[in-house]
């Protein structure tokens, strides 16, 4: 049975979509533990309730990115941890653990990626620069992550309507509901084998 690690910055409600469709055996997977570098993070408070390990890991435990690059590492190799799920982790993963579980670690991003995403496109933002940009459609991906940010290939991704008059706020809660469907659906397409990522050369 494949092994999961969510990485949280924030709320956690698609880290919740996970844990739920773990519990109900959807996703035939466990999690090995919830990591953020956020100690006040809800996410670490509902994995605290499903009894998953929760794990505030941060720069400032350590005297400099190679010790972080390999405490995270180390931290991975512990846990036994097949796949990682970002999930509002608003922090840059060091090179060598994407390298080490390239094709085995996944993101979401709230946009129809390659559109609207790349640097200062995280949050509240990306539903602003969509509106602004006038787009009859937002929604949102999953996808594997390489070392480019928000570049790499396509797992899931599910469109929304941009309605008229919308704000920020309304696309984000629309968005968002698609995301907690459609980050279930991509581990589940990577766990069974379905959706599998090329090896870069
Ligand atoms: C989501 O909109 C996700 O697309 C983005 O950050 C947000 C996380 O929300 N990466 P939550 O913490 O899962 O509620």
């Amino acid at each position: 049975m494949a092994t999961l690690a969510v990485f949280c910055s924030g709320g956690g409600s698609n880290l919740q979509s996970i844990i739920d469709n773990v519990s109900s055996g959807r996703i035939p997977a466990r999690i090995g533990f919830v990591l953020s570098n956020n100690s006040v993070s809800r996410a670490l408070e509902r994995a605290r309730k499903h009894a998953i390990p929760a794990i505030h890991f941060s720069g400032i435990h350590y005297p400099g990115p190679a010790a972080y690059e390999q405490a995270m590492l180390k931290l991975l190799e512990e846990h036994a941890i097949d796949i990682i799920c970002l999930a509002g982790y608003m922090k840059l993963v060091p090179a060598q653990v994407i390298r080490r579980y390239q094709g085995k670690i996944l993101n979401i991003h709230p946009a129809l990626l390659p559109k609207f995403g790349g640097k200062g496109m995280y949050g509240i933002h990306v539903h602003a620069a969509v509106i602004a940009a006038k787009e009859k459609e937002s929604g949102a991906t999953v996808h594997f992550v390489t070392e480019q940010y928000d570049d790499g290939p396509v797992i899931v991704q599910q469109c929304v309507p941009v309605l008229p008059g919308d704000t920020a706020e309304q696309l984000a809660e629309r968005v968002l509901a698609v995301e907690h469907a459609i980050y279930p659906e991509a581990i589940l397409r990577v766990v069974s084998g379905k959706a599998s990522m090329p090896k870069l050369n």
